[in-house]
């Protein structure tokens, strides 16, 4: 049988201390006036100092922005674009969750290309930017390994995004010392993006030989070490397991793709403004169980994956049903909440089957979905 996948790789520096290297890789990527971008939160936390300094003590010039936000408007990309073309910079150095790795990605466009960033929205051809080093402080969305910059389109009240040569990294320093401060709720919020990132790559319709192995190492590393870095967030070793995790799960997916879960969970996270994990969490379950009618052997080696025995002579549809309750289990185990206690109104879920199969993921599942199927799964979901 014929495989067809991607073999790429993006440069990574990683470890505690890896920061520590940013000035000196930056100078090596040639760049000596650079962009420090990221939130307010990092910077009163003394991470983003952390970085300047680095780059600083490098010989490096340094533009510093704060302007980053939770899922990042297309108009702070705009402007900060702006600043950092008008001030000269010849290099990106963002650092903080996947909004703010995404939304550098996005200015990165910006710096080789006409503003604004709504024009690119949808993956069209674009010229490269400047060098980009992407420093994640959470352990889930896998940005800093992914081409994905998704931002917030203020035009039409939606996420949108842009994937090209200009959206990649040159590199990303994954620096478990910055997930230290993650609070528990953060902790398994972006731990479940990641373990959802690794599933659906599992399950995908582009999944491959190469992506699923790094999936299964990604699930198995989060469900050994996910709670323990809910229980004890200052133990390095299990962040450092789990900053791995999600570097892993991000380049799983970069090929094979998210599919349905992620449709879904887009969806919910801009109808009810949830958290993206909380989203994840809901959707993946039904999905799953979905997807079992399709790839009964894969989501039986998904089962497997999560320590069940004696699926061997299950039916399909038992089959999906006895993998998805285990993974509803683990998002339960690690304190995410269902929809159902959220004071989400049932009925508004019928609305929102034209978004889901309009996103973009839903191309990449493996069963093509039905209006009553998809309505099916946000049922589900709801009660996941
Ligand atoms: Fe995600």
């Amino acid at each position: 049988m014929l495989s067809t996948f991607k073999a790429r790789t993006i440069s990574v520096v990683f470890g505690p201390g890896a920061c520590l290297t940013t000035g000196e890789k930056a100078k090596e990527l040639g760049i000596t006036k650079a962009l420090c971008f990221h939130g307010k939160g990092i910077k009163k936390a003394g991470i983003a100092d952390k970085i300047i300094n680095s780059l600083k003590k490098a010989g490096i010039e340094v533009l510093d922005s704060d302007a980053s936000k939770s899922d990042t408007p297309d108009i702070v990309v705009n402007e900060v674009a702006a600043l950092a073309k008008e001030a000269g910079v010849n290099g990106i150095v963002a650092v903080g969750g996947g909004s703010t790795l995404d939304a550098a990605k996005a200015i990165n466009v910006l710096m080789g290309n006409e503003p604004p960033i709504n024009k690119y929205f949808g993956f069209q051809i674009t010229k490269a930017g400047v060098p980009l080093i992407l420093i994640p402080t959470t352990s889930g969305t896998g940005s800093e390994v992914t081409s994905v910059a998704v931002v917030t389109d203020t035009t039409n009240n939606t996420k949108n995004g842009v994937i090209n040569a200009a959206t990649t990294a040159d590199l990303a320093i994954v620096d478990p010392e910055l997930t230290l401060g993650m609070s528990p709720e953060l902790t398994a919020i972006s731990g479940i993006d990641a373990f959802s990132h690794a599933v659906e790559a599992y399950t995908s319709k582009r999944m491959n030989p190469m992506s699923d192995v790094l999936a299964e190492k990604t699930i198995s590393l989060i469900l050994e070490n996910l709670p323990l870095a809910i229980a004890n967030g200052s133990d390095l070793a299990i962040r450092t397991k789990m900053s791995f995790a999600a570097l892993l799960g991000g380049t799983a997916f970069s090929d094979a793709t998210v599919h349905l879960g992620h449709s879904i969970a887009h969806t919910l996270g801009a109808a009810y403004n949830l958290a993206h994990g909380i989203g994840c969490a809901a959707a993946l379950p039904p999905v799953v169980e979905f997807v079992a009618a399709a790839i009964p052997e894969k989501v039986k080696d998904l089962g497997k994956l999560m320590g069940l025995t004696d699926l061997e002579k299950l039916s399909n549809e038992d089959l999906g049903k006895k993998v998805a309750d285990s993974i509803r289990q683990f998002c339960h185990k690690v304190g995410i909440p269902s929809l159902s206690t959220l004071g989400i109104d049932e009925s508004s879920l019928a609305d929102l089957v034209p978004t889901v199969l309009a996103d973009n993921c839903t191309t990449n599942s493996i069963i093509k979905p039905t209006e009553e199927q998809v309505l099916s799964l946000l049922k589900s979901a709801y009660r996941s």
